[in-house]
């Protein structure tokens, strides 16, 4: 650096010297062609005027050589002469006597071709000008008169010309130098030196993610390419890492490189396609710029690396303000944004169709039919006939991108598409279709109360594999079809053969991705246990016990019934008012709909009343924060609790349980979870409640409290090694793997396989 600065000084003092030299040189040019012109201009016109008076005096000697010492004074002139025809001196000034005898060829020349000479020259000494001109009478040549003027002043006032040029080169050499040392200092060397620092710091593995990085100025761009990179090497090193462990540990654990490495051989080479209601980026305005927002869903997590190791496509709504206007003429574009791996296909809903299809039938019909949450499902024709019209939209959007791809894998995801495998299948084949159900599939009797069950059904049927989380909403599922559609239901291997197609119907139990990456401090990231004064704090709250749920505001969520509980358990233990504040964090859902709507009052005025009930100086029980949170923000509270409620009336799986436990590295906090969600099949040390039943889930809490610290630590470490090992990895290979093993020809290769959904390695 030092180097590079003399050189850059050396540099900038040569060029600036020479460039101003150049202009200054050709300014004092232009200054001396001015003054000489001027010169040549005063003189000629002086002579003239002289000329005159010496014509007319040329008879008297002493008369002339009065006029002409008279004359002789001018300021920068040397003196006047005057010749006769003959070239003989006829009268001159005092001064110029000594230094001019006999006649210039100026005046000469001037008499001979009689009209005015002028030139620059040197006399003697002196740099002088003359100017020539014949004298006359009656339009004779009489003789010949020299003005002589002193040019040395034109020299003087050149050199004073280049001394202020060269103070003033001076200063600017020193100023531009200067300011110039002063721009590398705090732009380029003060970031390279703070780079240089972070990105060692990068390498030794003291810090680990971008969000770290210092300020960078213009080599920000830069920090970012290389921040990725140093991500994507400790990524590699920790893969790598707990491939070594898990090789001496003789264990079989997924991980996101497992899961492509595995996607790669089972496709073959093949190309697989993902469809979804939310699409995995959506592209929002935020003031002039337009931004990439990441929906806060587990699917992302899980269905990135698969469809990057394939580079495949994902077919989504078009939801985002400023979606269409990073989209090709296809309505396609590369995401991640940062590293484009794969392809995100648009597809564009007017408002009705989003209505009728997403709000109506998807969300007022069938999300209250399949969750048994005491909310009466509508069914509106019109609503129904949007469901069919969007669901072959997406079928025409899948199979134009499906259309150059030999044996396609499509994998569709949830209740808004129960009528796409049908419509994929009837053009398409070859194509391995598969349907993931994430929300719960009732009973045959409840789920009869539907208007268009018989469709739905068979709309599913065209599927060659159908998921649900759990084998009790296989068991749900297999019975409805049973009742409602004309087919044969083989109880041995689930499946289902109708009109010379067989459909298997098998348990994935999704997941999250718990990844103890050990080069990471616990400290590092973020809030933790023992900081959870701080955080409370930091809301206005002070409280010793802390719990904490995260829900979307949705009414299968049981946080009315949780609120209760929470006003129960401060009315039976009086000890814990003061002591004890609950934080639901509340993302906002759906709110177009009355139902979510109304909801979300409900909940904010029953927190509200128990809140006026116990409240007292700086504590109040209930801390109800009602927007979305980011992941990271949502963390730091799971890591402050010492306890979670998840208290579902019905849930699918619901991954706040295992979000909770899977941030709880410090193998502190108790989980209190409803028996009524899928995620209660696996998290056996959890609490298990009814959340109706508010008095126990009161109890639940107490118990939470004051629960040995052993048993808490042992209850979570049991469940951590469940997550880990049924990881959100697990959850996307097993489906994939399971699909293209399937044989389309009507009998699968899985059979005779255990029923466990999880075949692969
Ligand atoms: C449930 C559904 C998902 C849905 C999510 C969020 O988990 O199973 O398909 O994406 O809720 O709801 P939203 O309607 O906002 O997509």
């Amino acid at each position: 650096m030092r180097l590079l600065s003399v050189r850059l000084i050396l540099s900038l003092i040569v060029g600036i010297t020479l460039v101003s030299l150049a202009f200054s040189y050709y300014e004092v040019l232009r200054e001396k062609r001015a003054l000489r012109s001027q010169l040549e201009r005063s003189s000629g016109e002086l002579g003239e005027s002289f000329a005159l008076n010496v014509e007319k005096s040329w008879e008297s000697v002493r008369g002339l050589q009065r006029t002409v010492q008279h004359f002789g004074n001018r300021e920068h002139m040397l003196g006047v002469a005057v010749y006769d025809r003959q070239g003989k001196l006829v009268a001159i000034t005092s001064d110029l006597q000594p230094i001019l005898g006999t006649a210039p060829t100026d005046v000469t020349r001037a008499m001979a071709e009689n009209h005015a000479e002028s030139s620059f020259g040197r006399l003697d000494k002196y740099r002088v000008h003359i100017f020539a001109l014949p004298l006359h009478r009656d339009d004779e040549v009489l003789g010949g008169l020299a003005v002589v003027h002193d040019v040395d002043y034109i020299r003087v006032q050149n050199l004073h010309t280049w001394r202020e040029a060269f103070l003033r080169i001076l200063a600017q050499v020193f100023l531009i130098v200067f300011i110039t040392v002063l721009i590398v200092r705090w732009s380029i060397a003060g970031p390279i030196a703070r780079a240089a620092q972070w990105m060692r710091a990068l390498r030794m593995g003291r810090i680990s993610s971008r969000q770290q990085m210092p300020d960078l100025d213009l080599f920000k761009p830069l920090a970012w390419e290389v921040a990725t990179l140093a991500e994507s090497l400790s990524q590699a090193r920790t893969a790598a890492e707990n491939e070594a462990r898990l090789r001496e540990a003789g264990e079989s654990m997924w991980t996101a490189d497992r899961l492509a490495v595995q996607i790669q051989t089972r496709l073959e080479g093949g190309r697989l396609f993902i469809v979804s209601n939310r699409e995995p980026y959506i592209h929002q305005r935020n003031g002039k710029e337009i931004e990439a927002v990441v929906p806060p869903s587990g699917l992302v997590t899980a269905l990135e690396p698969v469809l990057e190791a394939c580079d495949g496509t994902w077919i989504a709504h078009g939801s985002g303000d400023a979606d269409t206007e990073v989209v090709d003429a296809h309505d396609r574009l590369r995401v991640p944004p940062d590293e484009p791996r794969y392809t995100l296909r648009r597809v564009w809903l007017s408002k009705e169709e989003e209505e009728g299809y997403y709000y109506g039938f998807s969300n007022e019909g069938l999300w209250p039919l399949c969750h048994i949450a005491h909310t009466r499902p509508i069914f509106r024709a019109l609503d129904w006939q949007f469901y069919q019209e969007v669901n072959r939209k997406f079928a025409a959007a899948v199979l134009e991108e499906i259309a150059d791809t030999q044996h396609p894998v499509v994998l569709v995801q949830d209740y808004h598409f129960a009528l796409l495998p049908r419509f994929i299948k009837e053009k398409r084949p070859d194509a391995r279709v598969a349907i993931f159900w994430h929300i719960p599939w009732p009973n045959p009797e409840a789920f009869g109360i539907c208007p268009w069950q018989r469709q739905l059904v068979d709309g599913l049927l065209g599927a060659d594999l159908i998921g649900f989380h759990i084998q009790s909403h296989c068991n749900n599922f297999l019975q409805t079809v049973d009742r409602v559609v004309e087919s044969r239901v083989d109880w041995e291997h689930f499946a289902v053969s109708r009109q010379n197609h067989r459909t298997i119907v098998r348990p994935f139990p999704i997941s999250v991705d718990l990844t103890d990456d050990e080069s990471v401090e616990p400290d590092q990231y973020g809030i933790n246990y023992l900081d959870r004064s701080v955080l409370m704090r930091s809301l206005g709250v002070e409280a010793a016990f802390v719990g904490v749920g995260v829900d979307r505001v949705d009414y299968t969520k049981g946080i009315h019934e949780r609120f209760r509980a929470i006003e129960r358990f401060l009315e039976k233990y009086p000890k814990y008012q003061g002591q004890f504040t609950f934080v639901q964090i509340g993302a906002p859902s759906r709110t177009h709909i009355k139902r979510y709507h109304d909801l979300m009052a409900e909940l904010e005025a029953e927190a509200e009343r128990i809140n006026w009930r116990f409240q007292s100086g700086k504590w109040k029980p209930i801390l109800f924060l009602k927007r979305h949170h980011s992941h990271k923000e949502i963390e730091g509270y799971y890591r402050a609790a010492d306890l979670c409620l998840v208290t579902s009336l019905h849930d699918g799986m619901n991954l706040v349980a295992k979000e909770f436990l899977a941030a709880r590295r410090d193998e502190r906090g108790v989980l209190i979870l409803s028996q009524f969600t899928g995620a209660a099949r696996e998290l056996r040390d959890a609490l298990l409640v009814n959340p109706y039943d508010i008095d126990q889930t009161a109890e639940a809490i107490r118990a939470a409290l004051e629960m040995e610290p052993e048993e808490r630590q042992m209850r979570v470490r049991r469940m951590r090694k469940i997550i880990r090992e049924r990881n959100i990895y697990r959850w996307a290979g097993s489906l994939v793997t399971e699909l293209c093993e399937l044989r389309l020809d009507g009998s699968d290769r899985t059979q005779g396989k255990s029923r466990g959904g999880v075949t692969a390695a």
